[in-house]
Parts: structure tokens; sequence; C-alpha cells
């Protein structure tokens, strides 16, 4: 089960003298290394182009995991590392069917004993989108960490391995537990609540916004600089099942009309969530056709297309009077994640549904 250093332990890794934080898991010198799971889903990090200049025009998730952990030999100074090929993916397409598949695999590795932490490699393009559907319905305080990358493995100066080093760092770490879900990419530690891809290109594709990274990791040095508040695994009330309940995203721009919302209740959706413009303000016709849906069951969210900041309640729209909910400080994709699970849990109402968004 554990074909990579399953006998190594860490006496000889690590000279760095000035913390102990460089230590995976708190253990002594001579401690047996944790046992990281490492998920691969496909992505740009197992992606290949037809020569190692082409950064753009390549194929995502063609990359065995075993290619993947082959390219890094450190990681076997950092953990036994037990692969799996969940998927070969590009993220784009991720569905949710394969949601229910990744969350069971993971909860059912981490009660085991036998495993330590999670890594989970990935797409960049909704990666923010499963790792805070991970974040809410893991059941477990061990790390979880999703890593990516920008570049695909055939290309100059591809960011995956590094990565990926990283990330099972960050897994086999002690102070990773109890944190929720993590993202490690390029040297920054987020929470999987906090973090959004800012850049269509750029190495440094994650952030933050307003509050920032949770932390750091750098050649085996693993430091947190602030915590995570909002509750996550052990502390929600979701657990992952197969059923998904309809819910949609619809922007609110100049011009916009009701018929995209007509569209989607005509359809049976359970819930829209709206990005609207600036605190989450909505295009007067379009706000009339959510309010008529609101009337009629559907759960309506109001987040915002800006980027970063939050949606006040009964700020850009009178929520209490149209039976909306606001979004707070959740982007638009993971107020939809949050939202297909609170109906999924049985949520229902302007209320009970404020309670959700205004705890996760
Ligand atoms: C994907 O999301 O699967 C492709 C893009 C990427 O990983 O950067």
């Amino acid at each position: 089960m554990w074909p990579r250093g399953a006998s190594l332990t860490i006496a000889a890794m690590n000279t760095q003298t000035s913390s102990s934080s460089a230590l995976p898991s708190g253990q002594g010198s001579t401690s047996v290394l944790p046992r990281i799971a490492v998920l691969a889903t496909g992505g740009t990090i197992a992606g290949a182009a037809a020569d190692a200049t082409n950064t753009s025009g390549y194929q995502a998730g063609v990359v065995g995991v075993d290619q993947l952990l082959d390219a890094v030999p450190a990681l076997s100074t950092v953990a036994r590392i037990a692969p799996e090929q969940i998927a070969s993916v590009d993220s784009k397409d991720m569905a949710m069917a394969l949601w229910t598949t990744l969350a069971q695999r993971i909860n059912t590795l981490l009660a085991s004993d036998d495993i330590d932490g999670v890594v989970v490699t990935h797409g960049t393009d909704t990666l923010e989108e499963t790792a805070y559907l991970l974040h809410l319905t893991i059941k477990s305080d061990k790390p979880v960490v999703l890593t990516a990358a920008m570049r695909p493995a055939s290309a100059l100066s591809a960011d995956g391995p590094l990565n990926l080093l990283n990330a099972v760092t960050v897994a086999a770490h002690s102070r990773s537990h109890g944190q929720g879900v993590l993202v490690a990419f390029n040297n920054r530690i987020h929470s999987a609540r906090d973090v959004v891809k800012t850049s269509t290109y750029a190495v440094d594709a994650f952030q933050s916004p307003e509050i920032g990274a949770l932390g750091w990791v750098q050649d085996g040095r693993v430091e947190f600089q602030r915590g995570v508040v909002r509750a996550h695994t052990l502390a929600t009330e979701f657990v992952i099942g197969p059923n998904w309940p309809l819910v949609e995203i619809v922007v609110s721009y100049a011009g916009v009309s009701r018929s995209t919302v007509d569209a989607l209740v005509a359809g049976g959706v359970r819930g829209i969530v709206v990005a609207g413009t600036g605190n989450g303000s909505i295009h007067a016709s379009m706000q009339q056709a959510l309010a008529d849906a609101a009337s009629q069951g559907v759960a309506v969210v109001r987040s915002s297309r800006v980027g970063s900041g939050h949606v006040m309640r009964n700020g850009a729209a009178p929520d209490d009077a149209l039976g909306f909910i606001s979004a707070g400080s959740l982007n638009p994709y993971k107020s939809r994640v949050l939202l297909m699970l609170a109906l999924a849990a049985g949520g229902t109402g302007p209320v009970a549904l404020q309670k959700v968004f205004d705890t996760y």
C-alpha cells in the first residue's frame, strides 16, 4: 500500500534549526513519516503539451498520479505516499457526482488510522468550489490540502512539482490539523473558504481577497499566521450525499432582462445565486423576476460579481421585503456550493438559510 519511502524516517531530513514548524506532524527525529494519500483528479498539474514552451495549448488531466509523484523524488523525505487516481478531468468539467465520489473517498480514508492526511491534485479553474465543498463536508480534523498548477507538467518551469511537494508538506504537518480544508499554491497556504483564482495565466493565481493567506510553506517549513474562524468539517451540519438540488447562478449587468430567471424557475430550479453589481445590487428587471421566484419558494441569494468585499443584508436590496438571502463575503460560486448543501440538508426559507450563510 505504501510504494514510496514506506520505511523512511525523518532522521536525516531538514537541516533548519530555527523552528520546530519544519518538522512534519510534530514528530521526533526518529519517528516514522506521516502517511499521506494523494488523490489525483486531473487538471493542468496533470496536463501535457506537444512542446515545453506551450503553456496554453495543452490537454489537462492526461498525466497519471504515478508520473506526477515520480517527478518529485523529495516527497519520500516528507511522507509515505498512498496514490490514487480518482479522475482525470479538466476541472471546468467538474461534476457533482465526482464531488460526491471524492468527498466520500476522503472521508473513508481519513476515518482510517492508516492515513494521516490527504492531498488532492485538481485543476485550477474550479478548485475554489471543490475546496469549499470539501471544507463543509469532510468529517475529520486531519489535514486535507488541495493543490494545482498553472503550467502543464510538460512545461519549462512547471509549477506543479513544487506545489505538490508543498501540499504534501502542509498535509504532513501537525499544525495543519483542525484548520479545515487548505489550498497550498505558490508557497502560500489558503483557507478553502477564502481562496479564489484571480489570474488566467500567472503562477501566483490564487489569493484570499481582503484577508490574505493563512500562512506559507517553503523549503519544508510550514508557518500559519492566522486561524480559521468560521465553522467547517466536523462542525458543520452537512453530509455528502448523492442528491444535489438544482441551484444556478445568474449575473446582473447593464440591460439584463428577466428571461434567464424566468426560464430557470420554469425549469424547476430550487435556488438562484445572483452575481450582482457592487454590493449585490440587481437590475430592476432581474430583481423583479427574482422577487417573483422567491415568492414561489425559490431560494434567492445575493452575492457580488466584484471579486472582493461583502454583500450587506438589506443594503443594495430590501432582502427582508423580497425574501432574499445575503451571501456576505462568499463569492457566487461558493455561495452556490453552500446553498446546494443547505437545501440538500433540508434548509428552507430565507430566515433559516440566512443563518446558514452567516455561519459558514
Ligand atoms: C483545469 O482547471 O483543469 C484546467 C486549468 C488548470 O488546471 O489550470
